[in-house]
């Protein structure tokens, strides 16, 4: 069955590093037997200058019907004094909402030829390879009561609602399972139980929910102490799952991990295997435009995509590969350049990409 796959390029570098997936796409249809079919719709910025909403009907109709979506990044000055529910951003929250994307995969994968560009020691990176699985859409981020009011006392007071009933943890309890059984079998719950209920109850579901995994290996971790292994020994790690805020700052502690923000990828997913798949960095305005992005995010996204949307490791494999071999020839974006290395441009990246595929 042809997949459908819907490009939304959105602002500053996202065109670019876009039409290089792109490119990594209609390679492998051409020439390893990818059965897809591509649109593209307008989100963020550009949305706004085109139709005034940063999500346009058609493109959530189109996002609605697509099997998998591939986005580039949104936002940038231009659009900074627009009212705060019509910023490039709320197109993308506004997405993950109405497409149910509950889990959000970020890998964390040091390539060896760039472990100089990590902020840890050699020996702590090389050969990183972790997953964080993170709850997209509820928690704090969403629970109510939320607000801002004065208090009884006349002073300023703000509080927010961490909450989450068990079927979502569940559910992000089993795609998580489902990840660490498809990559190294160890699953890392990280909560807070020893201080929140609602990490307690996060703990007796997982609990629960390893008796249908009982060949993964389940341990729990704090929060605090999660934080503190990711810097001190992260390749203890295989697969971890957590809730929407610890997620959010762990994840981008793990990324710093291995360097550059322009080599990590990400997926969201639903409950049927849709995703989007996007690269972690944003539309970075200070060099758009100028050919020196690096597509390499966006590009391992697309392996994403064809692992976890497409059915197709095979040719994930074959993407994840190619863009080692370029590496080892030593071709970098400004981003992960040394010494030793040759500066390439965006096209060039994507172009050795595309030439390794065929
Ligand atoms: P950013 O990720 O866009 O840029 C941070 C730094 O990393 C910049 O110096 C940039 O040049 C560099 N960088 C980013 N991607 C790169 C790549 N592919 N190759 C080489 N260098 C790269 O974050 P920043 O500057 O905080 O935000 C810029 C805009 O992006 C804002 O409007 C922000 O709201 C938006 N944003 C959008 C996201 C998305 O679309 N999902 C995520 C994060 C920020
Ligand atoms: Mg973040």
């Amino acid at each position: 069955m042809t997949a459908r796959i819907l490009v939304m390029p959105g602002d500053g570098v996202g065109p670019e590093i876009c039409r290089e997936a792109v490119r990594v796409l209609e390679a492998l249809a051409s020439d390893h037997g990818l059965d897809i079919e591509l649109e593209e719709a307008l989100v963020g910025g550009a949305a706004i200058d085109a139709e005034g909403v940063p999500l346009p009907e058609s493109s959530l109709t189109a996002a609605r019907a697509a099997d998998a979506i591939l986005f580039g990044s949104i936002g940038g000055p231009k659009w900074d004094d627009q009212p705060r529910d019509n910023r490039p951003e709320s197109g993308l929250l506004r997405l993950r909402s109405e497409l149910g994307l509950f889990a959000n995969l970020r890998p964390a994968i040091l390539y060896p030829q760039l472990a100089h560009v990590s902020a840890l020691k050699r020996d702590i990176v090389s050969g990183l390879d972790i997953m964080i699985v993170r709850e997209l859409t509820g928690g704090i981020y969403f629970g109510k009561p939320a607000g801002r009011h004065m208090n009884a006392n006349g002073k300023r007071e703000a509080f927010n609602t961490m909450r989450y009933d068990e079927d979502e943890i569940r559910r992000i309890g089993r795609a998580a399972f489902d990840i660490a059984r498809a990559r190294g079998g160890r699953l890392c719950s990280v909560d807070k139980a020893n201080v929140l209920d609602v990490s307690q109850l996060w703990r007796d579901v997982m609990t629960e929910l390893h008796a249908e995994y009982e060949d993964i290996e389940l341990t729990h971790m704090y929060v605090d102490n999660a934080a503190m292994q990711l810097v001190r020994a992260p390749k203890q790690f295989d697969t971890l799952v957590t809730g929407n805020l610890f997620g959010d700052v762990l994840s981008d502690a793990a990324a710093m991990l291995t360097g550059s923000i322009g080599m990590l990828p990400s997926a969201s997913m639903d409950t049927n295997g849709k995703g989007l798949y996007e690269p972690v960095h944003g539309s970075a305005p200070d060099i758009a435009g100028q050919g020196v992005a690096n597509p390499l995010a966006t590009i391992l996204s697309v392996a994403m995509m064809l692992r976890y949307t497409l059915d197709r490791g095979d040719l994930a494999d074959k993407v994840e590969n190619a863009v080692g071999y370029a590496l080892d020839r030593g071709l970098r974006t400004r981003d992960i350049m040394d010494d030793e290395t040759q500066m390439a441009s965006t096209q060039e990246i994507g172009g050795a990409i595309v030439d390794m595929l065929r």
